[in-house]
């Protein structure tokens, strides 16, 4: 290996303001990068904005502008707000730049001299009013399978089936009403299947290392594509449309946005290599190591469009994808209504953008967990982690060194010595966490350095030996400084400012880095004056963010195609009626049913019930068991792997046609379309059990 990494996040589209659930992905990747800087590794991020497509190019025509000049403000507002939660990518480029298009039109020169692309002509529907053809997003109408009104073109929300738009009952133009007609029209394909061969070795090849490309359930549900059969796909469209002209097609077709949004990636590089005077080729045709973050919602694209496309141009394919869940606001979906569709500038105009970094960072980990802010959780963490212990204990010694003892540092007591090692202990873990993307776990460590240490200060208590036994007093305050150092290392991709303050004020003689946070400071070492690292987050700037986004959104929604936010809308209040109680019961009668965490690990739906979803689940120590649930009307498969749900685990096995049912998954709902799976987050252990 070259052993140069580039990474990116999801590029973001340019067709609306960025919002938190943008955020998350932004920061991980941040956190992801600055941490493998801070190792001594070459690492680059590059990201750009994804400017292409119907929705680019309707927004502007509403707004009379052109789409350029939509695109350019976007990119511009999205840059600030980037910047200004600290995100450090090396070039926030755009899709729509000659070096995309270059690239674009080179991969799809070798698709073509290949033999991958095919030329065939669909029916697809066309509004004569408008006088274009209709994406899938903009036709509306009844689900041919469940009959649920007022479905997108391509796929019902209510029953989870996918359709083509042809299909859909009564359809009509989400733009105008009309109801829109079929016509035909040539298209460009890729032949997926062609590319099964390769795809299943990329899939199944580990990375150099051991480790794989993909989390193993992810790669499972892609496996599970691959085994459904890889279907075509078509990447033309046809005007009036934003992106670039097909070769050959100039004016009359164009590259589908998801064709070249992905190449958006090697244009980055190509504009951060041309400014900067570094070589292309040595990231995307040599054997650097391609890291890509994104969201559940489009790991078809990048682990199986993405990687064929390289593959046959000859670029370096992905050594990673890591997929990371949803992001939910109180434990339910963004919604407007509610205030919980929080957009970063709103955020910003409250709170520091580090609070958030710090809060999400530690949320977040390997898997792909949905991953919920909780305005009180928010708050307790920032409060008891960052401003109880790990500011406080700076905040005491630096303080009373600086002040009380002419700001000369010792040596660390000795009775600390087992404490500071285990700190020099865990920071040696703290790299490989943050390259698996475990910044939770990273973050934890240093939160445990600082509750040692605080213990270990209010025990000693210095400031009582000030005068009685100052020499006593400085070594006390010269550990907990040590391990101070240590914390703020840990803490440095995440929170960079909380790193610099520290460097500041203990007059350290280089940046921070893993590789010296632990090195120990001359004994008679001088710092300066201690500088504010955190202060308590006022649960009212929290109040304060939701009732702004209660009134900054309105109309249509400004996002789309963004982890988690898409159509977030809240019900008003339901009128419903539920089961009466049943009779009083015993404790005991609860005791009979063992209810235990389980991990779901595989789902898929079951060939012959439109109901059933067969789940693989993990009860940790106890093993996985098989479970058929009647529940695939309201979830897609993909949407509960590596969810923790609640297992009724001493039901008895039940034979069923499919097969051996082990059990029961607990949900709540009145019918089988509306059913809500009970969810524990991801602190609970598989097997453990439930009371
Ligand atoms: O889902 C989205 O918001 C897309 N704009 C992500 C594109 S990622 C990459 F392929 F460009
Ligand atoms: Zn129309």
């Amino acid at each position: 290996m070259s052993g140069r990494v580039l990474v990116t996040a999801a590029l973001p589209y340019a067709n609306g303001s960025i919002h938190l659930g943008h955020m998350l992905e932004a920061i991980q990747t941040d956190v992801h990068v600055r941490a493998r800087k801070l190792a001594g590794e070459d690492v680059v991020f590059m990201w750009a904005a994804d400017t292409h497509g119907t929705p680019i190019e309707l927004r502007a025509r509403k707004e009379g502008i052109t789409p350029e000049a939509l695109i350019t403000r976007a990119h511009a507002e999205h840059a600030g707000v980037f910047r200004d939660f600290n995100i450090g990518s090396d070039i926030y480029h755009t899709t729509h730049s000659d070096e995309t298009r270059i690239h674009a039109e080179a991969i799809y020169a070798a698709m073509k001299a290949g033999g991958y692309i095919h030329t065939r002509v669909t029916s697809q529907l066309y509004c004569p009013n408008d006088e274009r053809f209709l994406p899938d997003r903009f036709v509306r109408g009844e689900c041919p399978k469940c009959g649920a009104l007022d479905q997108y073109g391509d796929s019902c929300e209510k029953c989870g089936s996918t359709y083509s738009p042809t299909e859909l009952k009564d359809p009509h133009c989400s733009i105008c009403g009309t109801t829109p007609e079929a016509r035909d029209s040539e298209h460009l394909f890729v032949a997926l299947g062609q590319h099964e061969a390769f795809l299943r070795e990329w899939l199944r090849s580990p990375e150099e290392g051991g480790r794989t490309r993909l989390q193993p359930s992810v790669r499972n549900y892609v496996m599970r594509w691959v085994e459904e059969g890889l279907r075509d796909w078509d990447i033309s469209r046809d005007p009036p449309y934003f992106g670039f002209s097909i070769p050959g097609y100039e004016g009359k077709k164009f590259f589908y946005v998801w064709f070249d949004a992905p190449v958006g990636y090697i244009g980055a590089t190509q504009r951060w290599c041309d400014d900067q005077g570094h070589k292309l080729d040595d990231y995307w045709r040599d054997d650097a190591e391609i890291v890509h973050v994104i969201g559940k919602d489009i790991v078809y694209f990048h682990c199986l469009f993405w990687p064929a496309m390289l593959h046959t141009a000859g670029y370096t394919t992905p050594s990673r994808v890591q997929v990371h869940g949803w992001l939910t606001v109180n434990g339910e979906k963004m919604s407007k209504a509610r205030g919980t569709f929080i957009l970063a500038r709103t955020y910003l105009e409250h709170l520091p953008a580090d609070y958030l970094r710090y809060y999400f960072a530690a949320k977040l980990g390997g898997d792909q967990d949905d991953i919920d802010l909780s305005m009180e959780d928010f708050a307790n963490r920032v409060n008891a982690d960052l401003v109880n212990k790990a500011a406080n204990l700076a905040s005491r010694c630096v303080k009373f060194v600086h002040g009380r003892l002419n700001a000369q540092l010792g040596l660390p007591a000795a009775d600390a010595a087992p404490l500071l090692a285990r700190a020099a202990e865990r920071l040696a873990l703290v790299p490989g966490l943050y390259r698996e993307f475990e910044s939770g776990k990273a973050l934890r460590l240093a939160i445990e350095i600082a509750e040692d240490l605080n213990q270990f200060v209010t025990e000693s208590a210095p400031w009582k030996l000030a005068t009685s036994d100052p020499e006593r007093a400085r070594a006390v305050c010269s550990a907990a400084i040590y391990a101070g150092k240590i914390i703020a290392a840990i803490l440095k991709p995440v929170l960079p400012a909380w790193a610099e303050k520290t460097e500041r004020m203990l007059l350290l003689p280089a940046p921070l880095t893993f590789a010296n946070a632990a090195d120990p400071l001359p004994a008679d070492h001088m710092i300066g004056a201690y500088e504010v690292l955190a202060e308590r987050l006022d649960p009212a700037g929290l109040a304060a963010i939701v009732e702004a986004s209660k009134e900054t959104l309105g109309g249509p929604a400004a996002v789309e195609g963004a982890a988690g936010a898409e159509g977030a809308e809240a019900a008003e209040a339901p009128t419903y009626t539920v089961e009466p109680l049943t009779a009083e019961a015993s404790i005991d009668g609860f005791k009979g049913v063992d209810l235990r965490v389980g991990k779901v690990l595989t789902c898929v739906r079951v060939k012959g019930s439109d109901k059933l979803l067969q789940l693989s689940v993990d009860l940790g120590p106890l093993g996985s068991r098989t479970i058929f649930s009647g529940i695939a009307l309201s979830y897609a498969p993909e949407q509960l792997v590596g969810k923790h749900v609640v297992v009724f685990a001493n039901l008895k096995p039940r034979k069923m046609r499919f097969g051996l049912s082990e059990g029961m998954i607990l949900a709540a709902g009145a019918s089988d379309d509306a059913v809500t799976v009970i969810e524990l987050d991801g602190r609970s252990r598989p097997g453990d059990r439930i009371s």
